[in-house]
């Protein structure tokens, strides 16, 4: 029996009880029906989650991108892999084949070499939604380069201190990016960031915008020149199962930002199974996914995913706004796009803006729609059912993260039935847990607590790029034996899974993970500022903003300008980037401090909320009195 593809609840069941039954097994069949390799594995999974080891496939030999592209291409040589649509509506889409990406891969991976990048070197990529990044990070893989893509919206120091962190050898960016009707000066950027990085040996620059850019002699270099000499094929490089694929990096709870390490062969066949099954994707299908590569989204179902499937996968360039907030759905028309994966926060933008926009254009392509990032709302999953899948088109809401690798809690869609809010279920090979505060696990249905997950699963991050203890302490001590997500959940009185949010001092804007201490870290950069508490407040359309409580220095009243403000934000945007802003700040004599001196973010994130009511007890606090303060002046 083929358990590669899922088609009924029944099924799903049979499926996922096996799949917990016989991990092992169950995920043998799925690796050696559908995936090639160079020699087979001698162990399917040895793991221990207080060192924390896990190893899948243990002694298999395989390359991804021959998994990805080469094994397509004698029967689907022709067929698109990229779709690329442009910024620019009236710019031509890019039909890219798996014979063509083949080449520009293997050219990509050949000027690689060339430029000295071997096998287990890190390569940071920082470049815009063009065909280049996926290619970029597919050469990599080729020749065994561990790529670090950073999301192009990052600042010069964010770009910088990951750079570092994983001592990049190299960066692969543009001469600029179109966003809209804006251009941003990416080269510039790296420029900036690369005073601070002495590993970085070259800089490869793809031309999109024509710019006139600086070029560093000896280091930076044109990509185009190169790939137009390099060489249409490049053997690929034999990886182990457990080598890493790639590093990317994440927000935690303190100011440096966590370099999640994914590794080969576990990563492939999690995130292809997955793809196929919460998709529904058959051969000739059309899948659009909206998130940019620079996050996880992108990389597991954007890149990996599809093309392991075969699949016609869509990257778009611009913003949904660009040249008006119709262009999704132009875009839906114009390829017949058959799967939609978004993020809420993106619905919800697009809802306020009349229906209009949605009713001019035949959406009748769409078969299922996809969720993902942060919680969606009921308001905005009806409008997405109603207004995008009229109704026919099945919600995967699905839930995951940069940690996990690949979607996690999601319905099948056509098997599952939905439930707005709800994720639903796990996928096969999932077991999760909802786990007390005293470290107890919740078995029964109708409770709520903190999602843990208590068996291993192929894509999950194996450590934290150079700080293994910290891959530690922040996932696998809260909870014994326990993956702990940081996320709140409630199981249904079916077993359906609601994530209610994070637990810890995580921020979701806009469907991006924020850490508070490195935006609070910048924000105390401010020669006015002494001290800074950020919390989340809900938000329109980006589901949570931030809300800064400022202690400044010793300075009069006549200091506390909108300036004050203003340049507060300007600091955020250069160390954090443009997302983590401000829409509030409060300036405040003082915040309130637990006795061991912790902020009791608790307490802000109520007042910023404005339910001050039931502020709990505050009397054990080191400085009660100013609570009365903050709640008086309360934006
Ligand atoms: C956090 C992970 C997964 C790729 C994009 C974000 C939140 C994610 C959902 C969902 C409720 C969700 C969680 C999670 N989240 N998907 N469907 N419902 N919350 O990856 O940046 O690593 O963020 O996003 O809080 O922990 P990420």
């Amino acid at each position: 029996m083929s358990n590669y593809h899922i088609k009924h609840l029944e099924e799903y069941y049979q499926v996922y009880r096996k799949s917990i039954r016989e991990p092992e097994n169950f995920w043998e069949e799925v690796a050696e029906e559908h995936f090639l390799w160079y020699k087979k594995w001698e162990n399917v999974l040895s793991w221990d989650f207080s060192k924390p080891k896990v190893k899948w496939f243990e002694g298999a030999k395989l390359n991804i991108t021959v998994n990805c592209i080469d094994r397509h291409l004698t029967t689907n040589g022709n067929k698109t892999a990229i779709l690329f649509e442009p910024n620019d509506p009236n710019e031509a889409a890019e039909h890219i084949t798996y014979r063509e990406l083949h080449r520009r891969v293997c050219q990509f991976a050949n000027v690689l070499k060339d430029k000295g990048v071997e096998k287990g070197d890190r390569v940071c990529i920082y470049l815009p939604m063009i065909p280049e990044l996926a290619i970029a990070t597919l050469a990599c893989a080729r020749i065994g380069a561990v790529h670090s893509v950073v999301f192009a919206g990052f600042s010069s120091t964010a770009l910088a201190t990951r750079i570092n962190d994983s001592s990049c050898k190299m960066v692969i960016t543009s001469d600029g990016s179109f966003r809209g009707s804006k251009t941003i000066d990416l080269k510039g950027i790296v420029d900036e960031a690369l005073n601070d990085c002495d590993c970085v040996e070259s800089v490869l620059v793809v031309k999109r915008i024509n710019s006139s850019i600086n070029m560093v002699d000896g280091r930076d270099e044109w990509l185009e020149p190169l790939l137009e000499e390099a060489y249409e094929d490049c053997v690929p490089e034999i990886m182990d199962a457990e080598d890493p694929l790639f590093i990317l990096y994440t927000s935690g709870s303190t100011g440096m930002p966590k370099g999640m390490v994914h590794t080969t062969a576990g990563y492939m066949i999690y995130t292809a199974y997955t793809f196929k099954n919460v998709f529904q994707y058959k051969q000739g299908d059309i899948y659009w996914c909206t998130a940019d590569i620079g996050w996880i989204t992108g990389h597991s179902y954007i890149v990996y995913g599809p093309l392991a499937n075969g699949a016609t996968t869509v990257m778009f360039e611009g913003v949904p706004s660009y040249p008006d907030f119709g262009r999704f759905w132009d875009i839906v028309e114009k390829h017949k796009i058959n799967q939609f994966y978004t993020a809420p926060t993106a619905i919800r933008a697009l809802a306020k803006e009349g229906l209009e926009l949605v009713e001019k254009y035949d959406l009748s392509s769409l078969k299922v729609l996809g969720s993902v990032g942060e919680p969606i709302n009921e308001e905005a999953w009806h409008w997405y059912n109603d207004n995008i899948g009229k109704k026919q088109s099945p919600i995967v809401d699905t839930w995951w993260q940069t940690e996990t690798g690949g979607i996690m809690i999601t319905p099948i869609p056509f098997a599952t039935p939905t439930k707005p809010t709800y994720a639903t279920l796990p996928f096969p090979g999932i077991q999760p847990a909802l786990m007390d505060e005293e470290g107890n696990e919740l078995t029964e249905n109708q409770v709520s607590g903190r999602l843990c997950i208590k068996f291993p699963w192929p894509s999950m991050a194996r450590t934290i790029w150079g700080n293994h203890q910290r891959y530690k302490d922040t996932y696998f001590t809260a909870f014994e034996n326990k993956y702990f997500t940081g996320d709140g959940a409630l199981r249904d009185e079916v077993g359906y899974y609601r994530i209610t949010g994070r637990v810890d001092d995580v921020i979701i804007v806009s469907g991006h993970n924020l850490g508070t201490a490195p935006i609070e870290d910048a924000i105390n950069e401010h020669p006015a500022v002494a001290e800074s508490a950020i919390v989340g407040f809900p938000h329109d359309i980006k589901g949570n903003a931030l809300y800064g409580y400022v202690i400044l220095k010793d300075v009069g009243e006549g200091r506390v300008h909108d300036n004050l403000r203003k340049e507060i934000n300007q600091i955020i945007t250069e160390h954090v980037g443009p997302i983590a802003k401000l829409d509030k700040i409060q300036f405040t004599k003082g915040l309130p401090k637990t006795r061991s001196g912790k902020i009791m973010r608790r307490i802000l994130r109520k007042i910023a909320c404005k339910d001050t009511k039931n502020l709990g007890d505050t009397s054990t606090l080191l400085n009660p009195e100013v609570v009365q303060e903050i709640i008086d002046n309360s934006l």
